[in-house]
């Protein structure tokens, strides 16, 4: 595995690799890997001749007061797992690499941002697009891959995609989980002790939601309570919120039918989680 630190040199090894008509598969991560990464490492290797693996904790996706330098890194552990991955490069840019000056033209999301994370983290889709387009130039993948832990996230780059005339697909993986179901997450190990036994209740209540669907329960004021109610018995966690709408167009339904998310984010004292379901109702 090569680890290549500079934009330039990134570019050329990925144009290189396709001259030889190897097929890219990108993986953009802010590292501190852990099996939920891993999972699309391992998707990308099994669809692609070359997979890329990016590091890169993007300061222009962090709002003021977020926890950008409190962000967990431990690069050597990262280096060890993507290489036991068979990832081929990985892509590890330093902040001034990225960003050399102020940029002065940044991607700015219209759509699909009004609500969730969007909306209690203005700006923060804006970073994302932004980065993404960077490195979408810099690694020319055949297939960039998304966890649906960050479901948002994935709507918002098939915008970006769209939009921008990017020309590879974008390949969601499902969310992974611990063994109580908590959604693996590199923000995990900020949880305290207690409330690491509270936080697989945000899945739990996931839970709650999907069997009333599947009992029929079609009115979505009614899902959102018993949710609220079950995280307010069970968790200490602040809700940040609790909504449900289409998916990936992330618009209102009243009378749930189509594909639908509920998603969710919890404040805990050091660690903000998200978590989310996607259902399909006929
Ligand atoms: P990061 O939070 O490091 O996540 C990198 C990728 O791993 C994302 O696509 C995310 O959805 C996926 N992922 C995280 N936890 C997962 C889990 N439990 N199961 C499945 N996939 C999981 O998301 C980002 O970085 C950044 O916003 C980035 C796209 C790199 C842009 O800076």
């Amino acid at each position: 595995m090569k680890i290549i630190k500079s934009v330039k040199e990134m570019q050329q090894l990925a144009a290189a690799e396709k001259a030889t008509g190897k097929s890219i598969g990108f993986v953009p991560t802010m590292g501190y890997l852990h099996e939920g990464h891993l999972s699309l490492l391992k998707k990308a290797k099994a669809e692609n001749e070359s997979v890329i693996l990016s590091i890169f904790v993007n300061p222009l996706q962090f709002g003021r007061g977020e926890d950008l330098d409190a962000y967990p890194r431990d690069f050597e552990h990262d280096k060890e797992l993507a290489e036991s991955e068979g990832a081929n490069f990985l892509f590890y840019p330093p902040v001034e690499e990225m960003y050399p000056a102020k940029p002065s033209v940044t991607a700015s999301v219209n759509d699909r941002t009004d609500v969730l994370c969007g909306k209690s983290r203005p700006g923060h889709f804006d970073g994302v697009a932004t980065v993404l387009a960077k490195l979408f130039n810099i690694t020319q993948p055949d297939r960039v891959y998304f966890g649906l832990k960050d479901a948002q996230q994935v709507a918002v780059v098939e915008g970006l995609v769209a939009d921008f005339c990017f020309p590879f697909q974008i390949r969601p993986v499902d969310t992974v989980r611990e063994g109580d179901g908590l959604a693996k997450s590199s923000r995990n190990v900020y949880l305290s002790d207690k409330e690491r036994t509270e936080a697989p209740e945000l899945y739990k209540s996931l839970l709650l939601a999907k069997s009333l669907i599947e009992s029929g329960e079609r009115n979505s004021k009614r899902i959102i309570e018993a949710v609220e109610q079950h995280l307010q018995e069970t968790c200490s966690g602040v809700v940040d919120y609790i909504e449900l709408y289409s998916y990936p167009d992330l618009k209102p339904v009243e009378n749930l039918s189509g594909r639908i998310i509920i998603a969710m984010a919890v404040k805990f004292s050091k660690a903000r989680l998200i978590d989310n379901i996607i259902m399909e109702i006929n």
